[in-house]
C-alpha cells in the first residue's frame, strides 16, 4: 500500500485517466441512482487550476490501482469569513474497505488541518450509505452533525404540470410588476463586465440573502461576498464545462429575486442542478420564488427533451422552500449528512494513532 500526494490540474494525462475510471467505479458502487458526468465534462473541470477554493489529493495505491483517495479543501478568497474552515472527503474503492485505508487517509488530512492552522474540519456523508458509522466515529473524535441537508430531486414524471399551469396567471402579476430576465452563462459574464453597476447589485443581493438560509447548528459566519467575487466567479464559470442559468426578477436596477441553474455542457442534457434560489427579504411571501421556480423548470423540462431529473438541496429546516420544492414535485431521495469536528478531535485522533 502506497499514498500519494497528487495534484490534479498538473498530473499527467495517464494518471487523469485512472482516475476518471476511479471515479467511474465509485459512482457504479455508491451512486448508482445518479447520473453521472461524461468523461470528458469531468476531464475539463478537474484541469483547472485553482481558483475560489483548493484542493489537496491524496490517493492510496494497491499494486498500482488507485483504491482511495482523500480531499482536503478550503477556499481562498481574501475576504473568507470563515478562515478556519476546511472540508474533508474520504472514498474507498468497495473492495478495499476496512483495510485501515480510511485511518492513514484522515491522518494525512488531519495534518493538513493542523499545518494550515484549520480548526473546523467539516465532513459529511450521505444517510442511506454509512452516516451511523461516520456518526459513531466523528462523536469519539469530538465532532458532531451540524445541519442534514435534503437531496431533493424532480424526475421528469413527477413534474407537478397541473400547478405549474394553474399558477400561471397568478404569476402575471409579478411579471407585469417586475422585469423578469434570463442569462446564460455567457450573456451575464458580459453584463458582469461592462456593467459595474450590476455587478455590484449581485454582491450586496447575494450578500444579503445567502446568510438567510438556515445553517442550524454550524458554526460558519455570515459571508461577504463582493464585486471581485462575482466577477472571479463569473470568470471561472466561462472556463468549466458546465453550463449555468440565472434568472433575475428585477425592479428598474435592483435585484429582488433569482434563481440559478447548472447542467453538465453535454449533448443531450440529462440532469441539471439547482443553485441559489433568493428573495430579498422585504420581498418575501409575495410568491416570487415560486414564480422563479416554475419558470426555471418549465423552462429546462421544455428545452431539455431528455432531461430527467433537476436535483436541489435544501438545508432541512428551510421549511419555505422545501414547501415550494414540494409543489412543484420535488421527493426527499436522501439527505447529506453535515459534521463539524473541531481542532482539539484532530490532535488528540493524531496523538493516538
Ligand atoms: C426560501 C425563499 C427563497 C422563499 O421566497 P418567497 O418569495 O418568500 O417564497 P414564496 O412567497 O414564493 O413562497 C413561500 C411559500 O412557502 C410557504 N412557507 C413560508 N414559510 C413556511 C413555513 N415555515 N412552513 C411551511 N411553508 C412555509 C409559504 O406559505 C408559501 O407557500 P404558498 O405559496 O403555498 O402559500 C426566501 O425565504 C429566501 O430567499 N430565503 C433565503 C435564501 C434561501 O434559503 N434559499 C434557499 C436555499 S436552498
Amino acid at each position: 500500500m502506497r499514498i500519494e500526494e497528487i495534484e490534479l490540474h498538473t498530473a499527467p494525462d495517464e494518471f487523469i485517466e485512472r482516475y476518471l475510471d476511479f471515479q467511474e467505479l465509485i459512482h457504479n458502487s455508491y451512486y448508482s441512482t445518479d447520473i453521472q458526468q461524461e468523461r470528458e465534462t469531468r476531464r475539463v473541470n478537474i484541469r483547472l487550476p485553482p481558483s475560489k477554493k483548493y484542493t489537496k489529493n491524496y490517493f492510496a495505491f494497491e499494486n498500482e490501482e488507485i483504491i482511495g483517495q482523500g480531499n482536503f479543501t478550503y477556499q481562498l478568497n481574501e475576504n473568507e469569513t470563515n478562515p478556519d474552515h476546511a472540508e474533508i472527503y474520504i472514498e474507498i474503492h468497495p473492495d478495499h474497505l476496512h483495510q485501515g485505508y480510511s485511518k492513514k487517509l484522515l491522518k494525512l488530512l488531519a495534518k493538513e488541518a493542523l499545518e494550515n492552522k484549520k480548526s473546523k474540519i467539516e465532513t459529511y456523508s450521505r444517510s442511506d450509505l454509512n452516516s451511523e458509522v461516520v456518526t459513531e466515529y466523528i462523536n469519539k473524535l469530538g465532532g458532531k452533525r451540524t445541519q442534514i441537508e435534503r437531496q431533493n430531486r424532480l424526475y421528469k414524471e413527477t413534474v407537478n404540470w397541473d400547478y405549474i399551469n394553474d399558477t400561471k396567471n397568478k404569476y402575471q402579476e409579478i411579471e407585469n410588476n417586475f422585469q423578469f430576465v434570463r442569462m446564460d452563462k455567457h450573456s451575464r459574464h458580459q453584463r458582469i463586465v461592462e456593467d459595474d453597476a450590476f455587478t455590484a447589485e449581485n454582491a450586496d443581493f447575494y450578500t444579503s440573502t445567502v446568510n438567510l438560509i438556515p445553517r442550524e447548528d454550524s458554526s460558519r459566519d455570515d459571508e461577504v461576498i463582493t464585486a471581485k467575487d462575482v466577477k472571479e466567479r463569473a470568470e471561472l464559470g466561462l472556463k468549466s464545462s458546465w453550463n449555468s442559468d440565472f434568472y433575475y426578477l428585477m425592479e428598474g436596477d435592483k435585484i429582488i429575486g433569482f434563481s440559478g441553474l447548472h447542467y453538465p455542457n453535454e449533448d443531450p442534457v440529462k440532469w441539471a442542478g439547482t443553485g441559489l434560489t433568493a428573495v430579498r427579504k422585504e420581498y418575501q411571501g409575495r410568491g416570487i420564488a415560486s414564480f422563479l421556480k416554475v419558470k426555471v423548470t418549465e423552462y429546462m423540462f421544455k428545452t431539455f427533451p431528455e432531461l430527467v431529473y433537476i436535483n436541489t438541496e435544501n438545508n432541512n429546516t428551510n421549511q419555505a422552500m422545501i414547501h415550494i420544492n414540494e409543489k412543484l414535485g420535488y421527493k426527499e431521495i436522501y439527505q447529506w449528512w453535515i459534521f463539524e469536528i473541531p481542532l482539539e478531535g484532530i490532535q488528540a485522533f493524531l496523538q493516538q494513532n
